[in-house]
């Protein structure tokens, strides 16, 4: 369900139904998560698709890049992603350096998002090689969402956070490798920081979802970084983000606001303490004297 109405009566949201939602044209939404209280509002706000993206690396865990973040650290995000969500699809990123070498690593890697982390579908970058890897593990049972253009985890082979596709060269082997991907049996597909006319020429030509993150409004479906689109980063955010909640500085505000109140002692007041009963009291002191 798209739309942003909590159901709480919403069914489930499945490959089948997000099919249908492309069939129809009606725009899938996806969100980045990396908590349970994120992930309860996702729910509740009606987010069709819920991925712990290895942003978390950059978002949540302080690291300079999504190169560093480790399987096991994502795992722990993934779980508490679950234990939030009912009808959303978790989509768990499979961090840089556990699926590229062998198409056994990347099922083992995927196994461990579905069994230890909960997740129902993985999602790994780049085409070429990795096509390999997406149909390995999409053989193994497990869905699979690609993800072209700017990938993070190649920033440095691809020469920084640029967009990707600018010639038409470029564009034409995104393509290819989109439907390399789509051949192997991803159901979606993250095309990131992508002209809007090449997202408009490629995404027409895939049967599969394709999902759009900074490659304009020709996808079935966008996905934004939960700290970007709530504005609860503090560093530079790249000029395809839009701000729906300006958060932090309203966060900022409640923090202030509570160490004011911590230091001139107007919190806590007599409405948030205990009671004890006169009588245990005068006890108590009894005890004490
Ligand atoms: O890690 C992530 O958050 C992502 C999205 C930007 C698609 O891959």
């Amino acid at each position: 369900m798209s739309g942003g109405h909590h159901d709480p009566r919403r069914s489930r949201v499945t490959l089948a139904s997000l099919a249908r939602l492309k069939a129809e044209g009606q725009p899938v939404v996806m969100v980045t998560a990396y908590d349970h209280p994120s992930a309860l509002m996702a729910e509740e706000a009606g987010i069709d698709l819920v991925l712990v993206g290895d942003s978390a690396a950059n978002v949540v865990l302080g690291y300079d890049s999504t190169v560093q973040v480790g399987v096991d650290e994502l795992l722990v995000l993934t779980r508490a992603v679950r234990r939030g969500l009912r009808s959303a699809l978790l989509v768990a990123d499979l961090p840089f350096g556990s699926y590229e070498a062998t198409d056994a690593d990347a099922v083992h890697t995927a196994q461990r998002f579905v069994k230890e982390g909960g997740a129902d579908a993985v999602k790994l970058e780049r085409g070429g090689p990795m096509i390999a890897r997406a149909r390995a593990i999409v053989e193994a049972g497990i869905p699979v969402v690609g993800h072209l253009g700017l990938t993070p985890q190649a920033a440095t082979s691809l020469g920084g956070y640029k967009v990707q596709g600018r010639t038409a060269a470029q564009a034409e082997r995104l393509l290819a490798d989109a439907l390399g991907l789509q051949e192997a049996g991803c159901f979606a597909i993250v095309l990131e920081a992508v002209p809007a006319a090449v997202t408009e020429l490629i995404s027409p030509r895939l049967d599969c979802l394709t999902i759009g993150i900074g490659a304009g409004a020709g996808t079935d479906g966008q996905v934004l970084v939960w700290h970007d689109l709530l504005g609860l980063g503090s560093g530079r955010l790249p000029g395809f983000v839009r701000t729906f909640a300006d958060l932090r500085p309203r966060v900022l505000q409640g923090l202030a606001d509570y160490a004011a109140a911590v230091r001139d002692r107007s919190f806590p007041a007599a409405e948030h303490t205990y009671a004890i009963s006169a009588e245990e009291l005068d006890a108590l002191r009894t005890r004490l004297a």
